[in-house]
C-alpha cells in the first residue's frame, strides 16, 4: 500500500505544456517521481532539455511545441502515443502574463490578442489534441492551468483575467461534452508562485517581493505545492472529480476585506 501510494501515476503517460520552468516543471518531476512517462512541451528548448536530462531520460521526452500552434500540440500528443503507447494524462499548463497595465486604454489589441492566443487558445488545442486520442480509451485526465483570476477581477491585466476566466469556462464546457467518454477535466488555480513569470511581473511593476497571503499566515506556495494538486487530479484518487476548479490561494478570494470582524 505504501508502495502504491509513493508512486501514485505508476504506468501512465502524460504531456506538460510549459513545463521547462516553473509549475509545469514541477509537474513534470513530480509526475516523473511518482512513475509517469512525461512529454515535456515547451518553446524553451534548452531548459527543456536539461530537465529532461535531470530526470530519466528513458521515460522523459522533450519536443518543441508552441501552444499556439495545432500542429505543435498534435505533434506533442502523438509522441506521447507512439513513444510510450498511450495518453493518460493532458496537463495544458503553459502561459503567459503579457504586459502588465491597469488602465485599459493603455493596452493595445496585438497585446491582448498575444495572451489569449497563449493562454485560452493553446489550452483549447491541448484538450482537442488530447481529446483526439483519449476518446477511442474512453478515459483520460485534462488538467488546466487557470489562476485566481479566472473567478475575480482587479488582480491581473485585462488581458490575462480574460484568459483565466476563458480557460476556466473551456474548462467546465470540456467536463460536460467529454465526460460522456470518461474522460475527467479539472482547472489547478493557483495565486502568486514566485516563478520566472512572476519574477518577471514584479520587475515590470518596479516591485522586489510581494506580501499576498495574508488570509492564511505563514503560507507560501510554491511550484512544488501546484504540482502535488495536479498529481492528485491526474491519478486515480481523484476518479470522480471532474469539471472542479481547485483554487490554491490560502483563502485570498474569500475574502472581503472592506468587512472583516478580524482585522
Ligand atoms: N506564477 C504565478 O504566480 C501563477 C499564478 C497563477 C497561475 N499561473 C499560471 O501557471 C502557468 C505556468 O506559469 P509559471 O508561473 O510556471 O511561469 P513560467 O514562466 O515559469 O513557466 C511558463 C512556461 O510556459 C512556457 N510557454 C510560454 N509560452 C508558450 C507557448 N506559446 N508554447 C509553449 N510553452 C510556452 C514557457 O516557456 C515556460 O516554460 C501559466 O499558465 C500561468 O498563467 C501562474
Amino acid at each position: 500500500m505504501a508502495a502504491h501510494l509513493a508512486r501514485r501515476l505508476e504506468g501512465k503517460v502524460a504531456v506538460i505544456t510549459g513545463a521547462a520552468s516553473g509549475i509545469g516543471e514541477a509537474a513534470a518531476r513530480l509526475f516523473s517521481r511518482h512513475g509517469a512517462k512525461v512529454v515535456i512541451a515547451d518553446i524553451q528548448d534548452d531548459l527543456a532539455q536539461k530537465v529532461c536530462k535531470e530526470l530519466d531520460t528513458s521515460s522523459t521526452t522533450f519536443v518543441h511545441c508552441n501552444v499556439t500552434k495545432e500542429e505543435d500540440l498534435e505533434n506533442a500528443v502523438n509522441i506521447a502515443v507512439s513513444k510510450y503507447g498511450k495518453l493518460d494524462i493532458m496537463y495544458n499548463n503553459a502561459g503567459i502574463m503579457g504586459a502588465i497595465k491597469s488602465n485599459i486604454l493603455d493596452n493595445e489589441k496585438s497585446e491582448f490578442e498575444k495572451v489569449i492566443s497563449v493562454n485560452l487558445v493553446g489550452t483549447f488545442l491541448g484538450i482537442k489534441q488530447a481529446a483526439r486520442v483519449m476518446i477511442p480509451r474512453r478515459q483520460g485526465s485534462i488538467i488546466v492551468t487557470g489562476s485566481v483570476c479566472s473567478s475575480i477581477g482587479g488582480v491581473c491585466s485585462h488581458a490575462y483575467t480574460s484568459s483565466k476566466h476563458g480557460v476556466l469556462g473551456l474548462a467546465r464546457n470540456a467536463t460536460v461534452d467529454l465526460g460522456r467518454y470518461g474522460i475527467r477535466v479539472n482547472c489547478v488555480s493557483p495565486y502568486a508562485v514566485l516563478t520566472q513569470m512572476a519574477f518577471d511581473s514584479l520587475k515590470k511593476m518596479g516591485k522586489e517581493g510581494w506580501d499576498v497571503y495574508s488570509t492564511l499566515n505563514g503560507a507560501t506556495l510554491t511550484p512544488k505545492d501546484v504540482a502535488e494538486t495536479a498529481v492528485f487530479l491526474a491519478s486515480d484518487e481523484s476518479k470522480c472529480f471532474s469539471g472542479q476548479d481547485f483554487i490554491i490561494d490560502g483563502g485570498f478570494t474569500i475574502e472581503n476585506s472592506g468587512f472583516s470582524l478580524f482585522k
